[in-house]
């Protein structure tokens, strides 16, 4: 088989992101809640998310900078407190967390936009969202920054303490959805794709998309 081979150091970024994101795919979401040192609460998407481990159980994501080089508010606020939950969504949540991802408003009105409903977690304190059929409560083990700058990686790894499933979801028969390029998803129940842009509050000096 032929190959067209790309030297990553020779794309900018926006380059880069487009390539590398439209391969390595179908990426789950993690839908993030978390709270600041002040206790004030926030949501929001990742799909640099993955499973790592499991003694410990353990989980990954990464919130890159902002195009600015500042960092994200769930990252400061993980970094500040130590706790956070991954909530996992289906096709029916995909609005719901897609408007969890907008850049602004200010970050503690995340959860209002999302029209998502926060509950007690069992042993971290950020809310996990009601209507997500599994949410993940974790602990901070360690953040892995590689890089600085715009679009700079921050792997926050975690230690999964508690797992929540709907009253009879099987786990084997969880279906997600999951982030392909661009506006593309696959809704793993059924194997569908469907598209979902950015939502219209997003400011174009955002960071990743
Ligand atoms: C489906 C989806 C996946 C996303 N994945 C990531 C990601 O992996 N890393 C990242 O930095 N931003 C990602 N984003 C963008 C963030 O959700 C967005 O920048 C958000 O505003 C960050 O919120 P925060 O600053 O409140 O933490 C994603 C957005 C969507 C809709």
């Amino acid at each position: 088989m032929g190959h067209t081979s790309l030297v990553l150091a020779e794309l900018d970024g926006r380059a880069r992101y487009d390539l590398l994101s439209n391969l390595v795919v179908p990426r789950p979401i993690a839908l993030v809640s978390s709270l600041d040192a002040s206790g004030r609460a926030n949501i929001a998407p990742f799909s640099f998310f993955m499973l790592g481990g499991f003694v410990p159980p353990s989980v990954a994501f990464s919130p890159v900078n902002n195009l600015d080089g500042s960092q994200k508010v769930t990252l400061r606020n993980v970094e500040e407190t130590g706790e956070y939950v991954v909530n996992l969504v289906t096709r029916d949540l995909a609005e719901a967390m897609n408007e969890a991802g907008i850049d602004y408003p200010p970050d503690h009105e995340k959860w209002e936009i999302s029209g998502l409903t926060p509950v007690r977690s069992q042993i971290v304190r950020p809310a996990r969202a009601a209507e997500c059929p599994v949410a993940l409560e974790c602990r901070l083990f360690q953040i892995v920054r590689h890089g600085e700058g715009p679009n700079a990686a921050n792997y926050v790894i975690g230690e999964v303490l508690v797992a929540h499933l709907a009253v009879g979801l099987d786990s084997t028969e969880f279906r997600p959805i999951a982030r392909l390029g661009g506006k593309s998803y696959l809704d793993t129940d059924g194997g569908k794709l469907f598209e979902m842009a950015r939502p219209k509050g997003s400011p174009p000096s955002s960071g990743n998309r």
